[in-house]
């Protein structure tokens, strides 16, 4: 099915301008959100637990504020965007569409996922970051593997997340 079938040929020209404006701004927060998230868990997150603890805890107050302030922000804007171009500027407009058609159905289950991603960031990743500062100046190195292994599961719901956003190109 293609879910724009009944706006082409219709005098819709602005509504694609906008949907480009609006996916552009989508894709660039969400590989700003998702990228950013692969990066500290497979490349940050390990160089920083190979150097002495009390330059990983430097490190880590030095990011306790700024990662979740630009991380939720991110993520925040991209939920935004990705609930505007999928109703306003999309074919979801109805509860009909949501539950009754397989786009409306995975458009659901993204923006479902993708908040449990944010809340799970909010809720237990990041105050554990908060700690973790304080725990690697007593020695407690394994403080930020747990970090790490609480972030996977963020990581599993971001490929939810992509697997979604590409089933939904193919208007599934
Ligand atoms: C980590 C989070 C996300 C990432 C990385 C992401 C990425 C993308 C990408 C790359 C596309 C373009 C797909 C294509 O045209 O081939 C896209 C489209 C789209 N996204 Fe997301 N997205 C994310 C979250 C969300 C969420 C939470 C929603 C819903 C609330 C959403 C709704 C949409 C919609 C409706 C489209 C247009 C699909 C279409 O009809 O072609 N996205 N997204």
């Amino acid at each position: 099915m293609d879910p724009y079938a009944k706006w082409w040929g219709r005098g819709w020209d602005n509504l694609l301008w906008l949907q480009i404006v609006f996916t552009w701004l989508h894709v660039l927060a969400g590989i700003f959100w998702f990228g950013g998230t692969l990066f500290a868990a497979f490349v940050l997150g390990p160089t920083v637990m190979s150097l002495p603890p009390q330059m990983q805890a430097a490190i880590s107050r030095a990011a306790a504020t700024r990662v979740p302030v630009i991380t939720e922000t991110v993520g925040a804007i991209t939920i935004l965007l990705g609930i505007v171009r999928g109703t306003l500027l999309g074919p979801v407009q109805s509860m009909g569409v949501l539950f009754g058609t397989p786009y409306g159905i995975t458009w659901g289950i993204a923006l479902v996922l993708a908040l449990g991603v944010l809340g799970w960031a909010h809720f237990v990743t990041f105050p554990l970051g908060d700690r973790m500062a304080a725990a690697l100046e007593t020695g407690d190195t394994a403080v930020m593997q747990r970090v790490l292994a609480l972030g996977l599961i963020e990581l599993a719901g971001f490929f939810g997340i992509f697997t979604c956003m590409i089933l939904m190109r193919f208007g599934l």
